[in-house]
């Protein structure tokens, strides 16, 4: 199915949502190869470091010809420097801008962006309404459904932003005291859904196909954007769209496959970052691939070591070694160590351990 963010026609309604320490360009460039993926956007990136060229920042919205389309996702409070960065992300070739509405993280609330913007709407809007002035492309908002359960301000948010010309709207369907726990709320996202014209793409907690058909159905989303899931299974856009055309479900990568795209995500964060800082941040990145190995422990244990290709290579050698007591004599998984069968699990839907997706740690727990 296809979305029109503003003018700007995607190839498919689904879209990676921004994990900050995660969605750089050598991650968004492996989820572009196996296709499916609509739109990607950046981490979110300080409206003023950009403006100043912090280093950081500039990493941030590095971008690449197969990187396409791509937004970058803003924030801060400021109107002038949200409006000026925009004008840069339109300068630098961006496709469309989102606004950082829903990050729970004290550090953007402090300065007044993040989540805090959602109590203030008027000068919400008013912020957005310079940005969206200032440029040609669309301008996009990601919110949560309101600070807490007694204050679901998103479908005013919404309304109001949809005045002052955003193009789209993105919702995580928790609110910002729920954080991670709990679940998504379809009934709110479909509270958005029905307060404004503009598309909106729902998220959270979507990790398969059925997942994903399951909340445009349920709530009426126009498309759905996934950030875990995606980490979990690079191939959740492809076989997304496959499902969302045919009503068919693909089959799931095998291990060697999954071993490529791994080997192909590594080569392009040591291209981008260099070899040792590559490495180094790829030490996060295996776990997740790990996941769907079936068992690998040993592998992640190594792999908090790795600075070095080599090291790397040393590291999958010998998993592959051990994981060899693990397999039958066709060389495949026994059925008892198979990884199990990853779920979408909405509000209201069988026990709450099976909907928890990992939420990374480390800086970034607060997301
Ligand atoms: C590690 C991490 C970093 C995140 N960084 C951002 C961010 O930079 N901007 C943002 O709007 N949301 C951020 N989020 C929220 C996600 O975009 C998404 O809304 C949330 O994870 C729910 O979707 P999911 O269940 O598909 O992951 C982050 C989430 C995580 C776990």
């Amino acid at each position: 199915m296809k979305l029109k963010i503003g003018y700007l026609e995607l190839g498919t309604n689904l879209c990676l949502s921004p994990l900050a320490g995660y969605t750089n360009l050598p991650f968004r460039r492996t989820v572009r190869e196996i296709g499916g993926c609509g739109l990607a956007t950046t981490d979110l990136v300080n409206a003023r470091s950009l403006l100043e060229n912090n280093r950081r920042a500039l990493e941030l919205v590095a971008t690449s010809p197969d990187d396409r389309p791509w937004a970058v996702q803003l924030f801060g409070a400021v109107p002038s420097e949200m409006r000026d960065a925009s004008k840069k992300c339109e300068d630098f070739g961006a496709n469309s801008v989102d606004i950082n509405m829903g990050c729970p993280v004290r550090k953007v609330c402090k300065v007044g962006g993040g989540s805090a913007m959602m109590t203030e709407l008027g000068k919400t809007a008013n912020l957005v309404k310079g940005m969206v002035d200032a440029v040609k492309i669309p301008i996009t908002a990601k919110m949560r459904l309101g600070w807490d359960e007694k204050n679901l301000t998103a479908p005013d948010l919404a309304k109001a932003l949809e005045e002052a010309g955003v193009s789209a709207i993105f919702v995580h369907g928790r609110t910002r005291q729920q954080g991670f726990s709990g679940r998504v709320s379809l009934e709110g996202i479909a509270a958005v859904v029905a307060s404004v014209k503009v598309p909106v793409i729902g998220n959270g907690d979507v990790t398969t196909p059925e997942g994903a058909k399951r909340m445009m159905e349920e709530t009426g989303c126009a498309g759905v954007s996934v950030g875990r899931g995606a980490f979990l299974n690079p191939w959740i856009f492809r076989a997304t769209a496959h499902y969302l055309e045919t009503g068919k479900l693909m089959a799931e990568p095998d291990f060697e496959e999954r071993v490529r795209v791994m080997n192909r995500h590594l080569d392009r964060n040591i291209d981008f970052f260099g070899e040792e800082r590559g490495c180094v941040l790829f030490r996060k990145v295996i776990p997740w691939y790990a996941r769907r190995f079936g068992p690998s422990s040993e592998f992640k244990k190594a792999a908090v070591r790795i600075s070095k290709r080599a090291d790397y290579e040393k590291a999958l050698g010998e998993y592959r070694v051990w994981r060899k007591q693990f397999l039958d004599e066709k060389g495949e998984l026994l059925e008892k160590f198979a990884p199990s069968k990853l779920e979408a699990v909405f509000a209201g839907d069988g026990p709450l351990e099976r909907s928890e997706i990992p939420v990374p740690k480390g800086p970034v727990e607060n997301w």
